[in-house]
């Protein structure tokens, strides 16, 4: 049985001091541009002690892959010297600092891309309220994504990051070309299971190269996937089991599921046994780390989690109790706050973007 406080040295040398993780949140702190600011640098050293790990909030790797305004970017050298401060600023509290890649593919707005419209595997909208039908990419236009996707490592690696971590999960662009729903190509990139995991091959390739290239330090590489889908056609367990199966014989040194609760049951009557963080770990076959995600506020929940992950990240929680994991360290489990993160919020000193962000992602109970 694992304990938090053990470190863990993954496959490529990194070595974190502890399982406890940052979840990915992004904050909306960043200038217009995507160009990190001294809040958002403040922000996250103010949360950084104790932990293993923090994953930063995505970082787009391309300006058309921008998601929301006031989004982390890492599309250009010249955002470097401020991603330094922000690597530096995490390290400087003992923990490691990851960066999180992604393109947001269909999900995101018109009104985003200063009027530029949305792109994705295919032109198919999301199945959400006022998704905007996204224009299918070119196959060069794909190669330029996936060589974005490198050239965002090499910035990860020159920003002095201890790692970066591909945003496979939630439903933008690396996930849109596995899913039969976004991806209905007729090329190489769509149709079967393995034409829908090219792009993720090639990624991959392309990461892992720039990582040989520019990496003087061991570098991690992670990848975060969402388990399943409610679309049909979608992702569905069986699917993800199988793209866990090619991840497990790759380079990477962890995959990371995405999941509201790390107890959460699948909705596939086939796969319900067991939590699905169970099912994920089983594949992995002790041959990848994973780090498990989802709800997880006290003590108890860490253990319970640790049972099927060797990692946990923790998102909401730190978000409102900054220094939470010192706290558990220090065994001083009282002073852990307990509220509910819908109430929590409305008494956290977050500023306007993140709290507005977090506060329409987790509205009040209505009976609040
Ligand atoms: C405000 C906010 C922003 C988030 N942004 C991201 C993100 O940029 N990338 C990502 O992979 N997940 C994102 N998530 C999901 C979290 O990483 C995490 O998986 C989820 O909140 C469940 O964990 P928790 O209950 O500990 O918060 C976000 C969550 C919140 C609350």
């Amino acid at each position: 049985m694992t304990t938090f406080n053990t470190p863990l040295t993954f496959k490529s040398g990194v070595t974190i001091p502890n399982r406890l993780v940052m979840s990915p949140m992004t904050t909306q702190q960043s200038f217009y541009n995507g160009t990190v600011t001294r809040d958002e640098i403040q922000y996250y050293a103010d949360r950084a002690q104790g932990l293993g790990a923090i994953i930063t909030g995505a970082a787009n790797v391309q300006d058309g892959g921008k998601g929301w305004p006031g989004e982390l970017s890492i599309a250009h050298d010249q955002m470097l010297p401020e991603l330094s401060a922000l690597a530096k600023a995490i390290q400087a509290r003992g923990a490691k600092a990851f960066v999180q890649i992604f393109h947001a593919g269909r999900m995101t707005t018109r009104a985003t891309l200063s009027g530029v419209q949305p792109v994705s595997a295919s032109a198919v909208a999301a199945e959400r309220l006022h998704a905007e039908t996204p224009r299918a990419l070119t196959v060069a236009e794909i190669h330029e994504t996936i060589q974005a996707f490198g050239d965002a490592t090499r910035r990860a690696i020159q920003a002095g990051f201890d790692g970066i971590e591909l945003h496979g999960a939630n439903t933008y662009l690396i996930q849109q070309f596995f899913s039969p729903h976004s991806n209905r190509r007729t090329d190489d990139y769509g149709g079967s299971r393995d034409n829908r995991y090219r792009f993720i091959a090639e990624l991959l390739q392309s990461v892992f190269a720039a990582v040989d290239a520019y990496a003087t330090k061991p570098f991690v590489v992670g990848y975060r996937f969402s388990p399943e889908e409610y679309e049909t056609p979608g992702i569905r367990v069986a699917d993800t089991l199988w793209l866990l199966e090619q991840l497990r014989a790759s380079r990477l040194d962890y995959v990371h599921v995405s999941l509201s609760r790390y107890d959460l049951t699948a909705h596939d009557p086939a796969y319900q046994a067991k939590p699905i963080l169970a099912y994920v770990h089983d594949a992995l076959q002790n041959r990848l780390p994973l780090i498990g995600v989802g709800g997880v506020r006290d003590r108890t929940d860490v253990t319970t989690a640790l049972q099927d992950a060797e990692v946990v990240a923790v998102g909401q929680q730190l978000l409102y109790d900054p220094t939470w994991a010192v706290k558990l360290a220090q065994g001083a489990d009282d002073a852990l706050l307990s509220a509910p993160f819908a109430e929590a919020v409305n008494f956290v000193p977050l500023n306007t973007p993140l709290y507005n962000f977090a506060a329409a992602r987790y509205p009040k109970p209505t009976n609040a």
